[in-house]
């Protein structure tokens, strides 16, 4: 049989809202052109995000019934911890409300002044709470994930020699982590192979840093690895997510993503004097180290998403739906990330629009344009949220202009998926009657959630 066909059946069904062009016009307006303030009943296809969106299973629903809300040592946590541990082999284990707060108090911990973080792309959280500590945040991607529509297996890599540079430029004593983001989230959804993360690791170990992995997608990533790279087609999802936490120290996630939880997040790691410092952290922002910010049902959730995550027929329905829309959009002569990435399909908004210059925010005019034409709510990867500005107030653009059309796990059909591809070809042929837009207010930091935009009028 050719057809992939997922992995599940209907059991409840949630409504979704329709609205006109001429609606959504006006909507977008009244949003100062950010999808962000956009109310989701105006939304028909949801793809901001892959974060907390995802369709939990009966058993998850039954775990949240079973869930124990006792302030201390309640039997949920032991079944997280036991569920984090089968993973990632780690003997401490933190639960957290999400994965920013997971990195809020790592970083609070570790950062500071004068102290570097290397990683292959920091997710825009991370970065921002590393920067928020006083620290600087440092990608060195590897040179194929820079060029969207060139295909390569490992795109997320990290460059390894690129990264002996920056420890011989910095000083070890300066970088307290290196973190792998498995898959890399802002550099398309790409994954990272099992050699890297040893060479990476191999390099972090002879200059003592630490290795920690922000394991977000860590099951889509070890799919990759299963589907890609030699020596791992006969093994077992787990397996090789095993061995992917046997090279670190340790690691934050976002439940919220691969573990099919709505809420949720962890730190976990081998050093226990480290863990200490996290916990008492902990105690001040999140809670007791047996709840960490969560509700005793979403870890009972989070432990069982966690398992069912690593189911193959799963992760082969998932990877390949990605792909499906990856290449029909390719069929039509969209640029695209290529390959098809693990949670996104990301399209190269400066080869989309290239009458629009990187300081009129062509990702964010593509964003809005697909709202308007289909009710399709996407989000724009590139110099809106990584811009940054020079002395003169002039703009560094981010590396890549990127649109990121993320698909919540387990939600949306085919056919969802074949409307979404018509919607882009669509906005594709008028192309060039989109127009830039130009920035009214924003924040110092991760703008992209706040920020008023206008289109930009001759
Ligand atoms: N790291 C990565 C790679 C992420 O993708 C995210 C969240 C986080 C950390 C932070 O986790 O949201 O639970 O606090 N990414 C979401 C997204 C928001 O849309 O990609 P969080």
């Amino acid at each position: 049989m050719q057809t992939i066909i997922e992995p599940f059946r209907i059991k409840s069904v949630e409504p979704i809202y329709f609205t006109t062009k001429e609606q959504r016009i006006s909507i977008l307006e009244k949003a100062y052109y950010n999808p962000f303030f956009i109310h989701a009943d105006d939304v028909l296809i949801d793809l901001l995000t892959d974060s907390g969106t995802s369709a939990m299973s009966s058993h998850q629903w039954a775990g949240i019934m079973k869930g124990d809300e006792s302030y201390a040592g309640s039997p949920s946590y032991y079944a997280f911890k036991s569920a984090v541990q089968d993973i990632t082999h780690m003997p401490e284990v933190i639960p957290t409300h999400q994965g920013r707060a997971a990195e809020k108090i790592l970083f609070s911990i570790l950062g500071g002044k004068g102290k570097y973080f290397a990683s292959n792309t920091l997710f825009d959280t991370t970065r921002a709470n590393i920067e928020f500590s006083g620290a600087e945040g440092v990608d060195l991607l590897c040179e194929e994930g820079k060029h969207p529509i060139i295909p390569a297996p490992f795109k997320g890599n990290m460059d390894v020699d690129a990264l002996k540079q920056f420890i011989a430029e910095k000083g070890a004593g300066n970088i307290p982590l290196c973190i792998l983001t498995i898959t890399n989230n802002s550099g398309g959804g790409q994954p990272v192979s099992m050699k890297n993360i040893r060479d990476v690791k191999q390099v972090c170990r002879e200059n003592n840093i630490p290795l920690f992995i922000d394991a977000c997608r860590f099951a889509e990533n070890s799919y990759f690895i299963k589907l890609r790279e030699e020596g791992y087609a006969n093994k077992s999802v787990k397996e090789i997510a095993n061995e992917i936490f046997s090279y670190a120290d340790g690691c934050t996630m976002s439940a919220k993503k691969d573990a099919f939880a709505n809420i949720g997040g962890f730190l976990a790691m081998n050093d226990k004097e480290l863990a200490t410092k996290c916990r008492n952290l902990l105690i001040i922002t999140e809670g007791f180290p047996t709840y960490g910010g969560l509700a005793g049902r979403d870890l009972e959730a989070i432990a069982i998403g966690l398992n069912e995550v690593m189911d193959e027929h799963y992760l082969q329905y998932r990877i390949r739906s990605i792909e499906y829309l990856t290449n029909k959009l390719i069929e039509a002569g969209i640029p695209v990330m290529q390959p098809a990435g693990g949670h996104a399909v990301y399209i190269d908004a400066k080869e989309f629009l290239p009458h629009i210059p990187v300081e009129q925010y062509p990702g964010q005019a593509l964003v809005g344009s697909l709202y308007t034409e289909g009710g399709i709510r996407s989000v724009e990867i590139g110099s809106l949220m990584f811009g940054k500005y020079d002395d003169n107030k002039k703009l560094i653009p981010a590396q890549m202009e990127l649109v990121r059309l993320a698909i919540p796990r387990r939600v949306y059909t085919q056919s969802h998926i074949d409307y979404v591809a018509e919607v882009i070809i669509e906005v594709f042929n008028n192309r060039y009657n989109i127009k830039g837009l130009s920035i009214i207010e924003e924040a110092p930091i991760l703008r992209h959630f706040t920020v008023k935009l206008k289109p930009v009028t001759e």
